[in-house]
């Protein structure tokens, strides 16, 4: 059978010549891709021969490069003009914007008109996203190959993708898809491909939009064993196909009326499954004595079980619902009229389909849009990153892996590898929802910001490597615990403590370099401070501030926090200047003042208390260094540092929303103003093992470590159980420091103090007489030698936090086992804590 995808475009130039404009709404859900036509020429623009609106392909693909056909060449149609191919690559693709599972009748068209003056006319494969559709070959197709396929795309994008099969260099003119109604053109499997579309005229019409509103191209067809009978009156065509109604304006008769209407057709490939649609519409009005009635065989067989007599001016469309083979290739139809008909068989349209298998499932389509959406973060313009990441293997994107081995199941990405790909920003969020890695190498890129915590929850993930980037602040704990498990975890540096857990610390020493990183001086200044305000009786002096031990009782059993508590990032929240008022109840109960404001105490929606500190206008802290400190607070995470409830900065009024500590300050409760009990010795230790914490985190949870600088009674914070939380830490140093990551090395804050006592070697001399001895000395003595040991001139000698809080939880320990009093829950924290460090850098025995 002579090609039907070739156009005829004299034909069409002429059929068109004169086409009302249609209104865009008519096309709803159309996409008319004018390939090659340059963005900045006016796009989209309405074909003057169809009314179709066009637009260039350049937002629908990021390769290729623009052509346009030999000017010599017969007038065609506008979107026929310029073209687009694809000198690089072997696969280059096309990504449409499409609605899942709408019926879409989509056509390729390719007209090569010697646009490189090469008279090289290109032979490629087509394919929708992973599956092999068709062969573009323009031999010997002077007016250009159009090839169409009915297709339900699984997901919202569509690759339509060019494949450099040879040595001719792919290119393609036009891309265009129509929605269809979805209970039309139904196979069992697969898409359908068009073969055949033609209507029974003598004319040399050919028919589409507007004619069609499905755009189908209806070609005409004659043969001279028929007879053509017409009408000009208008069917009615609402029998769902829609066909147009010029279409059925015409009908063919055999020209022997007793004679069988035939017509056989020859397949370009034999063993095709075809589907066959068959429209009737009856345009003689027959007088009550005529009867038009027929039989329908289709390659010798009987089909429809039903007689067919066509009604008036009125559609009707025969089709088959299972495919057929034709024998050799060869596929017959045979209108055979009945006893009774006193006419011979019409038939107006005839369409042909094949089935076309699309075997291959596409990619998992979260992984495809993750894949994507970090192609786009990180700009990753690789030719080879088009189409369907995972499928055909061969076209598999380079730098990952999938388990496509069942082609019954969507294949997934296992493996990303974006080792020295020049990637900046932070870590894609993105990364999260490709659920099916195993493997994740990001590293020697610019990469900041935070190790997310994400990547704890992805369950396949055996191996990351993160080494060689910028990245700062702490790896999140849940991701240290993957690592125990096996997961293979690679970063920069060897600081891959959280709090004290040090899970994979083999090197002795460790912990002192961490020190000397951050600023030994002021090191020794928060230690000194920590220590020295639990454990010596304040010298009568003027500086009543820091070192007024008071009595406390102490009702309730104190809690150990356990280390391994590490809050989990919650969404802080910007609040309006309104909100923060709302909070307050306009500022109606202060609770002290802090370095740069007043503290108030308000509450959220009635339920969680909060304290409120408002920034004081006169503060030198800019709004900068504000937003700069709110950032750096938002990284913050730990039980004993008190944790951002949220923030407002509204130009002018600045407010940091904390958590409320129900307990109030630790110099209060010093300072003998709150109420007649003693803070117990275990209280007291256990108050400054919470701080240490909290500093220990600064120090060495965080990348870049932090330094608190202002460590002094009233920013040691306590709860309702009085667990200690450091606060101020962010601003002050901020404040302080100015710069970014610069390590001060003067002891700034509040500085510490040391009583003369401490050498004389009595115990009861330097304790706090409120006590009344009710401490366990050997635990004093130990306490007494940390601090000590903080207190060396030599920063070698002093231990770091991480020391100090295992000191620390050693004094309270013997503290509770002496006094019989709660040991086990100080134990419970341990088993997850696997120490190592030199123990030379420790007190040794008195
Ligand atoms: C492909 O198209 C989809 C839908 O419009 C879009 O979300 C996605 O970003 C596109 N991808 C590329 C690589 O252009
Ligand atoms: C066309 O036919 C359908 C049913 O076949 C009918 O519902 C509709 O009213 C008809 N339209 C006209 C204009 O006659
Ligand atoms: C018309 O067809 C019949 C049946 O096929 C045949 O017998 C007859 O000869 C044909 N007439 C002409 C003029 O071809
Ligand atoms: C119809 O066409 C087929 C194939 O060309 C032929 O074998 C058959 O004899 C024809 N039938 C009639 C009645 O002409
Ligand atoms: C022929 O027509 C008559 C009357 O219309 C009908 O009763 C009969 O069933 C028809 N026979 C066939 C074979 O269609
Ligand atoms: C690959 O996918 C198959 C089917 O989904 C699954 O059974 C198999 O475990 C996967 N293999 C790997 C290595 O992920
Ligand atoms: C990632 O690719 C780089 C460069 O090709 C290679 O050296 C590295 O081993 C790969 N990473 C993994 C985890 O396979
Ligand atoms: C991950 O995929 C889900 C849908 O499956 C989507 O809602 C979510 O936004 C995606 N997350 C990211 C970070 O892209
Ligand atoms: C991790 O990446 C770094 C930098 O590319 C490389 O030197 C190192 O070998 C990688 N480690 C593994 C286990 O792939
Ligand atoms: C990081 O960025 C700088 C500046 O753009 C560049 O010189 C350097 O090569 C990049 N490093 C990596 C590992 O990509």
């Amino acid at each position: 059978m002579e090609n039907s995808h070739e156009i005829l475009l004299v034909a069409l130039i002429a059929t068109f010549a004169v086409i009302h404009l249609s209104r865009a709404e008519d096309q709803e859900g159309f996409i008319s891709l004018d390939c090659g036509l340059p963005p900045s020429e006016a796009s989209p623009y309405i074909e003057p021969d169809t009314g179709l609106w066009y637009s260039s392909d350049s937002g629908f693909i990021q390769s290729g490069k623009i052509g346009k056909i030999d000017a010599s060449l017969p007038k065609t149609l506008k979107s026929y003009v310029t073209l687009r191919y694809f000198p690089d690559g072997i696969r280059n693709c096309y990504n449409l914007s499409v609605k899942q599972g709408t019926n879409y009748l989509m056509r390729v068209t390719a007209l090569y008109g010697n646009y490189d003056a090469l008279n090289i006319t290109p032979k490629y494969d087509l394919y929708v996203g992973p599956n092999y559709w068709v062969t573009i070959d323009l031999e010997n197709r002077i007016s250009g190959q159009s090839e169409e396929i009915i297709y339900i795309p699984r997901s919202n994008s569509l690759d339509l993708c060019l494949v450099k099969t040879g040595t001719t260099t792919p290119m393609i003119t036009s891309v265009e898809l129509r929605p269809l109604a979805n209970d039309l053109y139904i196979t069992e499997s697969g898409s359908l491909k068009s073969l055949k579309r033609y209507f029974l005229t003598s004319s040399d019409t050919i028919l589409s939009y507007p004619n069609d509103v499905n755009d189908r191209i209806w070609e005409p067809k004659f043969d001279p064993e028929w007879t053509q009978i017409s009408t000009t009156l208008e069917a009615n065509n609402s029998n769902g196909f829609l066909v147009p109604r010029n279409v059925l304006k015409t009908a063919a008769i055999p020209a022997n009326a007793t004679a069988r209407f035939n017509i056989t057709e020859e397949l370009d490939f034999p063993d095709d499954q075809i589907y066959l649609y068959l429209h009737f519409s009856e345009v003689q009005s027959l007088p009550i004595s005529e009867s038009r009635e027929f039989d329908i065989f289709w390659n010798g067989q009987r089909q429809f079980d039903k007689t067919i007599s066509p009604e008036y001016l009125k559609t009707t469309t025969i089709y088959s619902t299972t495919p057929v083979t034709c024998k050799g290739g060869v596929c017959n139809l045979e209108l055979i009229r009945t006893t009774n008909s006193t006419l011979p068989p019409l038939l107006n349209a005839i369409e042909l389909y094949a089935v076309v298998e699309f075997p291959q499932l596409e990619t998992n389509e979260n992984d495809v849009v993750a894949i994507r959406k970090i192609k786009a973060i990180y700009g990753l313009n690789r030719i080879a990153w088009q189409g369907d990441p995972c499928v055909p293997q061969k076209f598999l994107w380079d730098n990952l892996n999938c388990n496509s081995t069942d082609i019954s199941t969507p294949p997934s990405i296992t493996y990303l590898n974006l080792s020295s790909s020049g990637l900046e920003g932070t870590i894609a969020a993105e990364i999260q929802n490709l659920t099916h890695l195993e493997k994740l190498d990001l590293s020697n890129n610019n990469l900041t910001g935070d190790v997310p915590e994400f990547l704890a929850n992805m369950k396949y993930l055996m191996l990351i490597n993160l080494s060689k980037n910028n990245l700062i602040g702490f790896i999140p704990q849940a991701l240290l615990d993957r690592e125990k498990e096996g997961l293979q975890l690679f970063v920069d540096g060897e600081h891959r403590c959280l709090s004290g857990l040090c899970v994979t610390v083999t090197e002795k020493k460790i912990p002192v370099k961490t020190v000397a990183f951050v600023s030994s001086a002021t090191v020794m200044a928060i230690i000194v401070v920590l220590v020295l305000i639990f454990l010596f009786k304040k010298k009568k002096s003027s500086n009543s501030e820091v070192l007024q031990p008071l009595p406390i009782k102490l009702g309730a059993n104190v809690t150990s926090t356990n280390i391994s508590e590490i809050s989990i990032e919650v969404k802080k929240k910007k609040f309006t200047y309104s909100e923060v008022m709302e909070i307050t109840k306009n500022l109606a109960r202060p609770l002290g003042e802090g370095g740069f404001g007043v503290v108030y105490h308000g509450d959220i929606n009635g339920s969680q208390q909060v304290a409120v500190k408002l920034l004081s206008e006169s503060s030198t802290q800019g709004y900068k260094e504000f937003k700069a400190e709110v950032e750096l607070l938002m990284r913050v995470h730990h039980v004993n540092l008190v944790s951002l409830v949220g923030y407002c900065d509204e130009r002018g009024h600045l407010a940091l929303v904390y958590e409320y500590m129900s307990n109030g300050d630790l110099k209060h409760h010093l300072s003998g103003k709150h109420d007649s009990s003693v803070l117990k010795w275990s209280t007291r230790l256990q108050i400054a093992m919470d701080a240490a914490l909290g500093l220990e985190y600064l120090h060495i949870g965080c990348r870049p470590p932090m330094v608190h600088r202002d460590v002094k009674s009233t920013n040691i914070l306590l709860d309702e159980r009085f667990s200690a939380k450091l606060a101020d830490f962010g601003l002050s140093r901020s404040v302080q420091l100015g710069g970014e990551y610069h390590v001060p090395t003067v002891v700034a804050g509040t500085p510490g103090y040391l009583d003369p006592d401490v050498n004389r070697g009595d115990i009861t001399g330097i304790m706090d007489p409120n006590l009344h001895g009710d401490y366990n000395s050997h635990s004093a003595w130990r306490a007494l030698e940390l601090a000590m040991l903080c207190a060396n001139p030599s920063s070698e000698k002093r231990p770091n936090m991480f020391q100090v809080v295992i000191e620390l939880k050693e004094c309270l320990t013997s503290e509770m086992s002496m006094k019989g009093n709660g040991q086990d829950m100080y134990s419970q924290s341990s088993p997850k804590v696997s120490m190592s460090y030199d123990t030379k850098d420790l007190p040794s025995a008195r």
